[in-house]
């Protein structure tokens, strides 16, 4: 079966951070990534058929904490947050009767289940946060990184700001940042889609 290897930067965290890369398995209908395994040599854009792949197999158990890995699926960014310990101590300080949107927006989970922040986080591994990297107001991408009044993502185009569990906190956006649907495996092998 062909191989081929794709290397993109992540852009929307922090142009000075270049350890975001693809591994992809052509013609498997599935990507394999695995996180500050290579280094980055080059800078390609991702072809046409990773973009549609509708499911990617993930080993982030590299992504070091306080980083963020972002990966393309269906042509959408999803990131992969590593999280410190003081940002989950702040998602969990938070109440969810206080948010603007109280849906966990998690599909793993049972319709209307609240959006804790133990209801957005990967099953077993509370520090890492995986998020669909989309706007919920008219589709952006929000850049990452600690972004924001609220410490976590911050979407430019009219203002909404995310906290450290991708719940909107204030501006436009209506719901809280969508979770997609996984399973976990092998550790930190997650499937997505
Ligand atoms: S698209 Fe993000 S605030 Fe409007």
């Amino acid at each position: 079966m062909a191989e081929k290897r794709i290397m993109e930067i992540d852009r929307s965290v922090n142009p000075a951070r270049r350890d975001f890369l693809y591994y992809a398995t052509a013609g498997a209908g599935t990507v394999a990534v695995g996180a500050a395994v290579w280094p980055l040599v080059n800078q390609m854009n991702p072809s046409a058929d990773v973009l549609a792949l509708s499911s990617i197999r993930v080993d982030v158990s590299a992504v070091a904490p306080g980083t963020q890995l972002t990966i393309m699926l269906a042509g959408k960014p999803v990131f992969v947050r590593h999280r410190r310990e003081e940002e989950i101590a702040l998602a969990r300080s938070e109440a969810v009767t206080d948010l603007p949107d109280q849906d966990a927006r998690n599909p793993n989970l049972s319709d209307g289940d609240l959006a804790s922040d133990e209801n957005r986080v990967v099953p077993g591994h509370d520090a890492y946060l995986v998020m669909i990297g989309v706007c919920t107001h008219l589709g952006c991408v929000p850049l990452g990184d600690g972004a924001g009044d609220f410490g976590g993502w911050f979407c430019p185009c009219h203002g909404s700001h995310y906290d450290t569990s991708g719940r909107i906190r204030k501006g436009p956006a209506p719901e809280n940042l969508h979770i997609p649907k996984m399973t976990v495996s092998d550790g930190l092998v997650l499937t997505l889609g």
